[in-house]
């Protein structure tokens, strides 16, 4: 990560005041840098590479470090991603159940290339995950924390309308 390209002034005074008094109540930040980090997220809803550098130079810690944190843990996003996260499991037994024709669908139904974050309106983004740990349920996809089990292509349409119903209720 360059420190020469990144933009700073990208973050929000009052979101870098918060944090601060979240490390400053720690009494070892460095040693509890990953709920430092969740409160980042919390606070920006995602880790940006100048967040990254941030919490860096608060907690004394190499930035390669906490990069190498933030991309290890799937629950850390570096990228904003919608209020729905789409995680459909490609890990080998829900590979050999149809996965990736599920994935497919859901792609091309929310029209969301690869390489975009979330949809237009925000409501959704799509990852494709290795197992889960409910390979029994094969296919499995997750929408933030709920699981959807063998899962076809047919349904995709059904589980997406659900959530955007469920989103227009709260609304
Ligand atoms: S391979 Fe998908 S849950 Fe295990």
């Amino acid at each position: 990560m360059s420190h020469l390209e990144l933009d700073m002034s990208i973050l929000e005074p009052e979101l870098l005041a918060e944090l601060d008094a979240y490390i400053d109540s720690l009494p070892d930040p460095r040693g509890s840098i990953i709920a430092v980090l969740h409160k980042a997220q919390e606070l920006n809803g995602y880790l940006p590479r100048e967040l990254q550098l941030y919490v860096a130079r608060r907690t004394g810690l190499p930035t390669a470090k906490i990069n190498g944190i933030v991309t290890f843990y799937s629950f850390f996003s570096e990228v904003p991603s919608g209020v729905y996260t789409i995680s459909v499991c490609t890990g080998t037994a829900c590979f050999v159940k149809g996965a990736q024709e599920v994935l497919d669908r859901f792609r091309e139904e929310l029209k969301l290339e690869e390489d975009e974050p979330m949809t237009e309106d925000g409501l959704f983004s799509i990852n494709d995950v290795r197992c889960i740990g409910a390979c029994g349920l094969a296919p499995v996809v997750r929408v933030n924390e709920r699981i959807f089990g063998h899962v076809k292509p047919d349904q995709v349409s059904e589980i997406i309308a659900q959530h955007r119903k469920e989103a227009a209720d709260a609304s």
